[in-house]
């Protein structure tokens, strides 16, 4: 769904025949409506077709022994060299990544939630016994050859932001201390009209956007050769951006390349940085719920220069449990009337959802997960009556450490209700950090395979986002455990091993 001109709103789907629709509608939600009903039916008269197409011949198809994909690897660019990594927003979730990185570096703490580090993955029949370390099965960059640099508006250090952060004990953070105060922020691209409750010293002057742009692109430039990186990633870690709808300028780069030289309103910051990357051939993830590479602009860049996209919103605490608990309703088809959400948190991300603005860009991420996952459109009785709210208050006592409370309303055989109470204490930092480090050891694998490279976006990396990507027309695939069987689906691949379907017939042969 686009925005045409004020006050008109585009429904964008394709069919089950690949055939791409529009439809102009007076609101956004109707819109939005439309477009996601029409995409649903358009999958499940894919889904009927393949699954007809595979009747009768299933079973013989079990038993044949699958060919391996041909390996596509051999042209996969080994990591040599640096891996330089930007980040504009250097606070908690940034310098936890950083401090984080160095202090497995020093040997003083080990990467848990990492699974680029700690994570291993099957090959071929449970029998074989093969089930080697992710990084040791694909050339992963290694944690020796990252770089850091970052943008941000005060002008703190990664040592002063680390500790005003309040994340990681002041005794780790002073093991650190000569490497984190060596990372300085670069005068960042800022706009107080999309972060209201911020305001900080540290920002870029520019008549126009595109000047704006063309400030970020020669910093990049200048670290590449300053760090003597040999590959960059940039890492979105800035705070919430307000809510909006793309408009006719995010539609193709030229439309979007024309608005930034005529200063137009719906260009909001984390959109320069996106440009300034792609521009220069550099992959760009967002860890926020901004539009920002979600637009057709970015996605036509993003394959253009072959500099991989994926996005948004990390998955860390609520919707993490949220996206492993509706699963499993869904497959023991439990019906659903109410899911209300609510989390306290007093860190300076939770002071910015403080305001409405920012606060629907976190709502809309966090709310559209349910109805993918249960498709009410599929399972009207089950799912059709369901209410769903997040709130987020900010609450400075308990800094990072976040509480996330869930009520779910369920009901079972013949209508019955039942409830489900989750209180999650977590520490949002901790669960953004090792997400922030496998996107940029992933997107850095993706840049260097021909195969992925040049398709833009990343679906793959679904696993990681509250709020996955996908082209026009593909709704986001939600499940966890989905998400991650696509992640190792698509190293196997890579690597020319056997997918793994769990269909497990050969074993009864
Ligand atoms: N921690 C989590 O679990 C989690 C999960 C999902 C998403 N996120 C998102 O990640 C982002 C970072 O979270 P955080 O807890 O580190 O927040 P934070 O407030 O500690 O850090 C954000 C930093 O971005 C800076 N900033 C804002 N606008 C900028 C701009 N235009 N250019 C450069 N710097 C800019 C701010 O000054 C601040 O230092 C937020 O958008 C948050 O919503 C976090």
């Amino acid at each position: 769904m686009y925005q045409k001109r004020p006050g008109i709103y585009m429904a964008d789907w394709f069919d089950a025949k690949g055939r791409r629709h529009r439809k102009q509608f007076k609101s956004a939600n109707e819109a939005k409506k439309y477009e996601h009903r029409e995409t649903a039916l358009a999958h499940a008269e894919r889904a009927t077709r393949e699954l007809k197409l595979a009747g009768g011949s299933s079973a013989g198809a079990a038993k044949r022994p699958r060919a391996r994909t041909e390996s596509v690897t051999s042209s996969v660019a080994p990591a040599k060299g640096k891996l330089g990594v930007m980040i504009p927003g250097m606070g908690a979730v940034a310098t936890t990544f950083v401090a984080g990185v160095e202090a497995i570096r020093k040997g003083l703490a080990k990467p848990i939630g990492s699974v680029t580090q700690m994570g291993t993955i099957r090959l071929g029949k449970r029998t074989e016994g093969r089930s080697p370390k992710i990084k040791e099965f694909v050339p992963l960059a290694s944690l020796d050859d990252l770089v850091f640099t970052g943008w941000d508006i005060f002008e703190d250090n990664m040592y002063e932001s680390a500790s005003n952060a309040g994340v990681l004990e002041p005794r780790l953070l002073d093991q650190l201390k000569p490497f984190l105060s060596s990372v300085k922020p670069q005068a960042a691209v800022f706009d107080h009209n999309y972060v209201k409750k911020i305001d900080g010293p540290n920002v870029k002057k520019g008549k126009t956007k595109m000047d704006l742009a063309e400030q970020l692109r020669q910093d990049i430039r200048d670290f590449k050769k300053s760090s003597g990186a040999s590959r960059l990633i940039t890492m979105w870690c800035g705070s919430t951006e307000s809510y909006i709808e793309p408009t006719a300028a995010h539609q193709s780069v030229k439309s979007f390349e024309k608005a930034l030289r005529e200063n137009e309103e719906k260009i909001a910051p984390s959109m320069i940085y996106a440009y300034a990357s792609l521009m220069e051939g550099v992959p760009f993830a967002n860890g926020a719920p901004n539009l920002t590479v979600d637009i057709p602009a970015m996605l036509e860049l993003s394959r253009q220069n072959e500099a991989p996209i994926c996005g948004k919103d990390f998955k860390t605490g609520q919707t993490l449990m949220k996206t492993v608990l509706a699963p499993a309703f869904k497959a023991r088809l439990l019906g659903l009337s109410g899911w209300y959400s609510t989390n306290i948190l007093g860190n300076r991300d939770g002071e910015v959802l403080d305001d409405p603005g920012s606060f629907k860009t976190k709502e809309e991420s966090k709310l559209g997960v349910l109805d993918h996952i249960l498709q009410p459109g599929l399972y009207p009785e089950l799912y059709g009556n369901m209410f769903h709210k997040v709130r987020i208050n900010y609450y400075p006592p308990r800094g990072d450490n976040k509480e996330g409370w869930d009520n779910i309303d369920i009901f079972g055989w013949l209508g019955y209700p039942m409830q489900i109470k989750v209180d999650f204490l977590c520490r949002d930092s901790i669960l953004a950090a090792p997400i922030v480090l496998d996107l940029v050891l992933f997107l850095d694998l993706a840049q260097r395979t021909p195969e992925l490279r040049g398709i833009g976006i990343q679906e793959w990396l679904s696993f990681y986002f509250k709020s996955p990507m996908t082209p026009p027309g593909l709704y986001p695939e939600h499940d966890l455990f989905i998400q991650l069987m696509k992640l190792k689906n698509t190293l196997r691949h890579l690597k020319g091993e056997e997918l793994i379907t769990h269909l497990g017939l050969e074993y009864y042969d």
